[in-house]
């Protein structure tokens, strides 16, 4: 199992609170560790993100500190969400012997940039029109819920969907961004961005406020990604400002067509509305974006699914 140096190793069957360790799922962006845990003597599983103990003198405690802050913005955060069918259950938090650790009801899905990796067509990595639009509204609604409660997501990506036939889930709400009370949310250095840029919609790598607009274009980076194998823009650190200039936006619909020519015209029209470059021109809202997807799933089903 993977560890994060100067942080203690956690090792299946030890206990956390309530919880016991079974296997390891990630390093969540470097910030803490995902294990794969259920309550002590029950079947129920979690997802426990954990920021271990320090285990060397010499760590950096401020560090470890901003950590578990980060953590607990996360934990807070999925707290005051509460329930919807397309977002991660929140389970609770803890603190024990310096570990610090939030648990998620486990989702046993597999996200949807892997599910994109591991499909191999004749020509590339391509979901089916049909389920690729039935995913994307899925989390357009759970968007919609978090955005009425007053949350940006800020991360949307597709390694932040998890898929189980049916089910999707939106996870990791990390760098989530809360409008109800601006001033709380956690600072960060004067220009840098954390998130991921290929999914990133061009006013934020300017420094533009969270909004709800934001995840909405991300939404329809993931659509894209999903419909094509490829992100909208493949970025480079360096030109970052040219990739968002006006031709690139105008670029995106023949290389959606060219990446994708399968993919009907209603479809493409959607997810470039989401993509827009001007927050203003994109859908005014998630529940839009979800009736818009709708629509055209009624189309493609009408049209006996050669799309799909
Ligand atoms: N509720 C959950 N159920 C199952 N697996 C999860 C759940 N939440 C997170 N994971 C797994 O842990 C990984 C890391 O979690 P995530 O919250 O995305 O953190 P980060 O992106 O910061 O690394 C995910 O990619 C996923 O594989
Ligand atoms: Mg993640």
């Amino acid at each position: 199992m993977r560890n994060i140096p100067g942080m203690k190793k956690i090792l299946p069957g030890e206990n956390l609170g309530i919880y016991e360790i079974v296997s390891q799922l990630g390093i969540c962006g470097g910030m803490s560790i995902a294990y794969k845990a259920r309550i002590i003597g029950t079947e129920h599983f979690v997802a426990l993100k954990v920021v271990p103990a320090k285990c060397s003198d010499n760590y950096d405690v401020k560090k470890w500190e901003r950590r578990v802050i980060a953590l607990d913005w996360e934990s807070n955060i999925c707290d005051t969400l509460g329930n919807h069918p397309n977002i991660t259950k929140y389970h609770g938090k803890g603190k024990t012997n310096d570990c610090f650790y939030v648990g998620f009801d486990f989702f046993n899905g597999r996200d949807l940039e892997t599910i994109i990796e591991l499909r191999e067509t004749p020509l590339h990595k391509v979901i089916p029109v049909k389920r690729a639009v039935n995913i994307v509204k899925k989390v357009a609604d759970g968007l919609d819920f978090i955005h009425n409660k007053g949350i940006v997501h800020k991360d949307i990506k597709c390694g932040n969907i998890l898929v189980k036939g049916k089910n999707v889930k939106i996870i990791d709400f990390g760098l989530a961004y809360d409008l109800n009370n601006v001033d709380s949310n956690p600072k960060c250095p004067a220009n840098i961005f954390l998130g991921t840029i290929e999914y990133a919609p061009p006013e934020y790598l300017r420094g533009t406020r969270a909004h709800p607009s934001g995840d909405i274009y991300s939404l329809g980076a993931s659509l894209f990604h999903a419909l094509t194998g490829e992100t909208p823009f493949q970025h480079e650190m360096e030109g970052m400002c040219f990739l968002f200039d006006d031709a690139d936006f105008e670029l995106l619909a023949s290389r959606l067509s060219s990446l994708a020519p399968h993919v009907p015209e209603d479809v493409r029209r959607v997810c470039l509305k989401a993509l827009e470059k001007s927050p203003e021109n994109r859908y005014q809202s998630a529940r839009q974006f979800s009736e818009a997807l709708n629509d055209v799933l009624k189309g493609i089903y009408s049209s006996s699914g050669t799309s799909s």
